[in-house]
């Protein structure tokens, strides 16, 4: 079973979901853990220890459809609305909508919205995901399936049928005869090594129920493991079976497992369970193990002995009286929202605040899947800083009762003392927590809870806040007053001065500022605090207590007891604050597009059924060969510096270990990489954190991954550290410098009405493909050849580089790509620091080698897209007229040239973004820095240098007051103008595209509207903004843009085709297949793809600069027309025959069938003189043009935002299919959208990537997907210059329209300084962060 992905072990993707469901043996019925809840539950199987699934179903995306049998409604709807395109985050998006409709048949959109927060997809923009969900949701009885040809699949599918899916399994509810029979059944020990390896086994879970055979209710603590077997029937359900399990009503039983390096132990009992955390006091006690999980599974810890309360039931309970509520330590975290609800509005909103401040919370509260195993002792016992439930308990004077076995229990106040240091709590040793007492609120008293994270959903906070106060009765005297918060130090504290000053002040508004100089003595934080983000979270505190200051006089107002003006009262808490769900309108533009046989119908992604059944194979989801061994990189912790010593002492004792791979190991080339400019492993010297120094290789992964933790490596270091652009400069560590000038950029500078300086920061962006780096070496020991299974954007790059490694021809290396989850420029080159090692390692042991980065080595290994700093002048006249630009561009290179000179180019051809520039002069240097080396990235430059061109525009727009849309509109390039490195603008429909985006948006009424508004509002401010692109299409490196099909036909009437592009996501094989049945004039059903190879098409270039379809399309199609050439005579003859019967009689008659075909993308050229920086040429095939508004809201006290509407017309030419390219717009849009507004990779001083996976580096979630998204393909466009008419694959053109979002968020800004007095340019950088954001913003709360 391969359906369950693995894309973090960190519980941060989602992609490993699977349900798990549970029987209430005292209930009878389905429970989630505890039995007051009747449900089933997704959870992160890469959290799941596989011995906590004991009595447990757990279904696996296999389970609930096929496309051998049929497709569940949830698979379905996501196939055919598009809601798949690389497919690797698909099974576990699947399971967690299964997981809702399996307890709730009819969801709303919240509720689809709530069970997607714990998942990521990096390709789709989520729109389609969406939209599946919502039709699976709302589907009437008898609307049936019929019209596949339909254009909008929206009412094309069979409606859910709840009462189909299958019962909880009986097998399950054995009796203890028949279990007895069944445990003479063949046994198999679980295969499992508890704790650190006790993740749930993808392959082995479908349907799995895990029972164990301790005998009775056994408090068999010391019994080993000898005695616990899992027993499995072989295909689709396994069982292990429990002895104690003996009937339905029969008590759970404790139970011991013991593993490898691990004991677990589940007691029953409240007295088990002290007793034993008493007697192995250090045992971690483990409910939910999304703390614990994290440090063994990523960080590598050991626990030798883990407890877990999950079955004692004494500490599961959530009960309350008359003065407050008690929370078992061992409740749910979604139970608790059940729970809480039902209290809060059984007693009312006033004297259950706290419990409302916590479902707010909660809300937030990473996703589903975490929500449904943590329970709440796990939150406050982990004692993090920035524990979301903490400070509310704190500041509500919550009690916590604990319990040691020989003393008994012990109340204690959860105040400042109950958290003396970083991750410490005052329990004593062996101490269990019991539960948690918090009080209602009294008559005067009220509470609110506050947060803020870098992403809505699925985010820890930067800083939160539980303020509580009670007035004197009758009056707004403070009497009492508590105030926690979390992340203002190394624990959760309370804010002492202002709790001290504040009390006997009357709540008005000289409070204010008084407050505002309390909090800023409790919360000083020193300028290199962990954390970073000083000021921001200073200004947060302050900002918390103002939205509390006004919440309180709202409350009070409604109480008659104050007046509150409207402005401040718009001020809302987080939860409810973007309360909106997301609405899209339909996609009026899918049929549209050339109705000739295939091409210009929406059809969905040609794997689009594999991927939602799980189906679809990745690298590590191919069958393991029998001799197979495992590597894991050895990679250097140090930025730069001497490789002194390489001990493996103890690795090579380490179990599994088979051998260790180097330098000393290559048989060819040390040299790899684009131009040799990189080393397959370092040798001596190492220039990045991250680089490859040696592999070790094991039996399996975890092995593997364990003895290569313990090569130790001896470093000296080298200074100096060059990490950033500015230490670049300062140490002038230049790759190269590129120049390009036009006219006399000085000179109109000088002679310009108006000039502005300005600068602007943009950060790098991880790729985050959702399958990390990955690779099957195969040798193939007779021929001396190696096969290659990849995860690679270029098989002909690969087969180079491992030819040249191993010093064999190019002819004994065969490179095979299947599809990849996600690339995004990633895979083009960087995969060579896997496939190299692996390759040597391979040749070595002589046997097969697998590799599949863990996410948090990809971050580190792989590079990113370059981060960019301009410095720049513009000149331009009183209208706005540009006049000259002089641009200093640098980007972040890192240790090797890679693609950066290329990236470079491409910056500074789209440098002037849409617009004429009559003078030009712009440097672009590439900067050598000791980071690892960053590479291809949708977009290749582009997007930053549009960025920067953008900025400029806004600098001229604010000095001469009037809007970026005239300045934009009077400078935008007209049909037939000179770009400034020559080429003549042809076909230009950008200005249609404008105006019909600014149309359709309704830009004007908007912008009124907008203002309007933001008048009357002064704490939240809306903006909007209309942005053009244009995107030259081809490859800069001119021989790459060439390409080469095969075109197989079999007598049968069967094709299987062959192109040189591989498939990332993008549907390229779908459109290729279009192209095919377009040219042959069959179904495209009868054509296959099986997989990218070098063996059927040779020297191919990579998927890569958006020309995939085109130069494949092109070449697909010469063979296609070579082939129909050859059957033109027998077709003039037999004019009656079918396809089938014209190929069988073609083979009779000795045709030939088969054919390659070739393509060169003609008239492409560019006279480049790097000395004078003159350039004149031809770069670019042809551009794609689009145009977004974007309308945005922010919180200006928090820095929070939410993209309200955004509007794209895109001009796609003739579509070849306009339902993979409005994916393709919608992914690009929101992977934009990530490097404009959310993502920024970290490194410290010392070169060391801080954001490693997804818990600390954020992509767009569900929740970030604007509230109403409408795509438009521009009407009425041909594209003479590329295949049918159609425009390049849009994977790079639309991602700069999020630069949309980034304007709209300064346009609202500005409305917010304005308010503070704040005028004119301001520098913006990228991304605009909430911490920017509400640092521009710039009140009396940031100063
Ligand atoms: C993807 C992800 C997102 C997250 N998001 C958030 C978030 O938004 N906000 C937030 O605050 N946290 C978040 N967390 C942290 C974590 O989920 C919570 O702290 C959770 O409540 C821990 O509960 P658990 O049952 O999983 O703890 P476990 O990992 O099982 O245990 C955690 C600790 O608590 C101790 N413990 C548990 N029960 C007891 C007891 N009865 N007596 C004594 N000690 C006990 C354990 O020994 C251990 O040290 C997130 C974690 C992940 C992986
Ligand atoms: S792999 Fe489990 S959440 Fe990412
Ligand atoms: S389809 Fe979601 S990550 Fe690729």
């Amino acid at each position: 079973l391969t359906g369950t992905k693995l894309g973090c072990s960190e519980g941060g993707c989602g992609a490993c979901t699977v349900m798990v469901s549970k029987w209430d043996r005292l209930q009878n019925r389905i429970f989630s853990q505890q039995h007051f809840v009747c449900r089933h539950f997704s959870v992160n199987s890469c959290l799941a220890p596989v011995v906590s699934m004991h009595d447990c179903a757990v279904t696996t995306v296999e389970g609930i459809g096929s496309t051998k049998t049929k497709l569940h409604a949830v698979q379905e709807r996501l196939w055919k609305f598009h809601g798949s395109q690389c497919g690797f985050c698909t099974p576990g998006i699947v399971m967690s909508m299964y997981a809702l409709l399996r307890n709730n048949s009819s969801p709303k959109m919240p509720n689809i919205e709530t069970c997607l927060q714990g998942n990521l997809c990096r390709c789709t923009g989520y729109r389609p995901i969406l939209g599946g969900f919502t039709a699976t949701a709302t589907a009437k009885p008898n609307e049936v399936y019929e019209k596949s040809d339909k254009n909008d699949c929206s009412d094309c599918y069979k409606p859910y049928d709840p009462s189909q899916e299958p019962i909880f399994p009986p097998e399950l509810l054995v009796s203890f005869h028949l279990l007895n029979c069944m445990l003479i059944a063949q046994s198999v020990r679980i295969l499992c090594h508890i704790a650190q390896s006790v993740r749930i086994l993808y392959a082995a879970v479908h349907n799995m129920y895990a029972y164990d055979v301790t005998l009775h209710n056994l408090y068999a603590y010391d019994v080993t493991l000898h005695n616990l077997y899992a027993y499995y029937a072989a295909v689709h359900n396994m069982y292990a079976y429990n002895a104690a399990i003996s009937s339905r009503n029969h008590p759970v039983s404790p139970l011991k497992f013991v593993g490898e390096r691990v004991t677990w132990y589940r007691p029953t009992t409240l007295d088990q369970l002290t007793d034993l955390k008493e007697k192995y006091p250090d045992a971690h006690l483990v409910v939910g193990n999304t703390e614990i999980g994290i440090e063994t599974g990523v960080k590598g810890r050991c626990y030798p002995v883990i407890v877990t309360p999950a079955a004692v039931e004494e500490i599961s309970f959530v009960k309350y009286d008359q003065s407050g509520i008690e929370i078992g330590a061992s409740c749910i975290l979604s139970n608790l929202v059940q729970q809480l609800n039902k209290i809060v509005e059984e007693k009312g909103g006033h004297l259950t605040q706290p419990l409302s401040a916590i479902l707010e919370m909660l809300h937030w509260f990473a996703g589903d899947q975490i929500r449904n195993v943590a329970v709440i002792g796990g939150n406050i016992m982990t004692a993090s800083p920035i524990s979301d439930l903490n400070p509310i308990l704190m500041a509500c004077c919550a009690t916590a009762t604990f319990m040691l076995h020989s003393r008994g229990t012990r109340k204690v106040p959860m105040d400042q003392s109950f958290f003396p240091s970083y991750r410490k709590t005052c329990a004593t040793k062996g101490e269990v927590l019991l539960s948690v007492r918090i009080p209602f609120m009294r008559k005067g008293e009220y509470m609110k809870a506050y947060m803020q994270s870098k992403r809505r959903e699925d985010d820890i906070a930067i800083v939160n806040a539980a303020l509580r106060v009670k007035f004197y009765p009758g009056s707004r005297k403070v009497e009492e007053f508590s105030a926690a918060f979390g992340g203002m130090a190394a624990t959760s504290v309370m804010a002492k001065n202002l709790m001290e000053n504040i009390i006997g002040r009357e709540w008005k508004d000289d409070l204010i500022d008084d407050v505002s100089a309390w909090m800023r003595e409790d919360f000083k934080l020193e300028q290199n605090a962990p954390g970073g983000m000083v000021e921001y979270r200073e200004a947060l505190t302050l900002s918390f207590f103002f939205k509390f200051y006004i919440h309180i006089k709202d409350c009070l107002c409604k109480e008659g007891a104050t007046q509150v003006s409207i402005t401040e009262l718009r001020i809302k808490s987080k939860h409810s604050t973007w309360g909106e769900s997301p609405c899209f309108t339909e996609h009026s533009d899918m049929g549209r597009g050339l109705l000739i046989v295939f091409v210009g119908r929406p059809l969905p992604h040609s794997s689009g059924q594999l991927h939602v059944t799980g189906e679809a194979k990745y690298i590590d989801d191919i069958t393991p060969h029998a001799d197979e061994l495992y590597m894991c990189l050895v990679t250097s912790t140090r930025c730069h510096a001497y490789v002194r010593d390489v001990n493996l002492a103890d690795a090579m004792t380490s179990p599994g270990y088979v051998t260790y791979v180097d330098h000393r190991d290559i048989p060819g080339s040390n040299e790899c990489g684009v131009m040799n400019g990189d080393l397959v492993f370092a040798n001596g010297k190492v220039t990045c954190v991250g680089q490859v120094i040696g592999a070790v290789i094991a039996d399996t992964c975890a092995h593997a991954q364990r003895a290569a933790q313990l090569v130790k490596i001896t470093y000296e270091d080298i200074f100096p550290r060059i990490l950033t652009i500015e230490d670049a400069i300062k140490h002038e560590s230049f790759h190269k410098i590129l120049h390009l000038n036009a006219g006399d950029a000085a000179a109109a500078l000088d002679a310009s009405e108006y000039v502005i300086e300005g600068e602007i920061r943009i950060a790098g962006q991880e790729h985050f493909y959702l399958e990390t780096q990955a690779c099957l070496v195969v040798p193939q020991l007779e021929s001396d050849q190696m096969e290659i299974y990849a995860s690679s954007q270029s098989p002909t790059f690969l087969q180079d580089n491992a030819a040249s490694v191993l010093g064999i021809e190019n002819n004994k290396v065969i490179v095979r790509v299947k599809r990849m989850g996600g690339g995004f420029g990633g895979k083009e080159t960087r995969f060579v620091l896997v496939s190299n090692p692996a390759v040597v390692a391979a040749k070595k042991c002589g046997r097969p080698i697998r590799c599949m980065l863990t996410r948090q080595e990809d971050m580190l290994i792989s590079g990113q897209r370059h981060s960019f700093y301009a410095k720049y002048k513009v000149g331009f006249t009183k209208e706005g007229k540009l006049t000259s630009l002089v641009n200093n561009i640098y980007s972040n290179a890192g240790n090797s040239l890679d693609l950066s000179i290329s990236v470079m180019e491409r910056a500074l051809y789209h440098s002037g973004g849409c617009y004429r520039i009559p003078n030009i002069s712009i440097a672009g240097h590439v900067c050598k820095t000791n980071v690892s080396s960053n590479t291809a990235f949708r977009g290749f430059g582009a997007p930053q240098a549009m960025l920067i061109a953008e900025d400029w525009i806004s600098g001229i727009a604010a000095k001469l007051g009037i809007s970026g849309e005239k300045v934009r509109e009077i400078n935008m390039y007209k049909e037939g103008d000179n770009t400034y490195y020559g080429q003549v603008l042809e076909c230009f429909n950008l200005p249609r595209c404008w105006q019909e985006c600014r149309q359709k948006s309704n830009f004007n009424e908007r912008k009124e509207k907008i203002e309007e508004y933001n008048s009357k509002n002064r704490w939240r401010k809306r903006g909007i903004s209309c942005i053009p692109t244009m995107f030259g299409i081809s490859f800069t490196g001119f021989f790459l843009n060439q390409a080469g099909a095969l075109v197989q036909v079999y007598k049968d009437g069967s094709v299987l085709l062959t192109h040189g592009g591989t498939e990332m996501g993008q549907g390229l094989h779908t459109k290729m297949i279009q192209v095919a049945s377009t040219c042959l004039g069959i179904p495209a059903s009868r054509i296959h793809i099986s997989s990218t190879s070098t063996e059927t098409v040779p020297n191919t270039s990579p998927t890569a600069a958006s020309v995939g379809s085109d130069i494949n399309g092109m070449a697909i199609k010469e063979a296609c027309e070579k082939i129909l050439g050859r059957l033109k005579p027998l077709r003039e003859n037999l004019a009656e025959l079918s396809w089938d019967d014209l190929i069988m009689k073609a083979y009779l008659e000795r045709i030939s069938l088969s054919a390659t075909g070739f393509y060169k993308t003609p008239d492409i050229y560019c006279n480049w003189d790097q000395k004078s920086g003159e350039c004149f040429g031809r770069p670019f095939d042809y551009f794609t043009y689009g145009a977004a508004v974007s309308e945005v809201e922010i919180d200006c006290l928090t820095g929070d935002h939410v993209v309200l509407q955004t509007d794209i017309v895109m001009d796609v030419g003739g579509s070849l299919n306009p339902a993979v390219d409005i994916g393709q717009i919608e992914g690009a849009f929101m992977q934009g959208y990530g490097m404009m507004m959310l993502e920024e990779p970290l490194i410290n001083i010392r070169g060391e990537l801080l954001t490693r996976g997804p818990g600390a580096y954020k992509i767009p979630g569900f929740g970030d997907c604007p509230r109403r998204f409408n795509v438009h393909l521009l009407q009425n466009s041909r594209n003479k210059r590329a295949i049918f008419s159609s425009k390049a694959r849009f994977g790079e053109p639309p991602l700069f329209l999020s630069a949309s979002v980034f304007f709209a968020v300064k346009n609202a800004v500005e409305s917010a300084r304005k308010h503070s007095g704040l005028f004119g340019a301001f520098r913006m950088d990228s991304p605009a962060t909430c911490e920017r954001i509400r640092m521009w913003c710039g009140d009396q709360f940031t100063k």
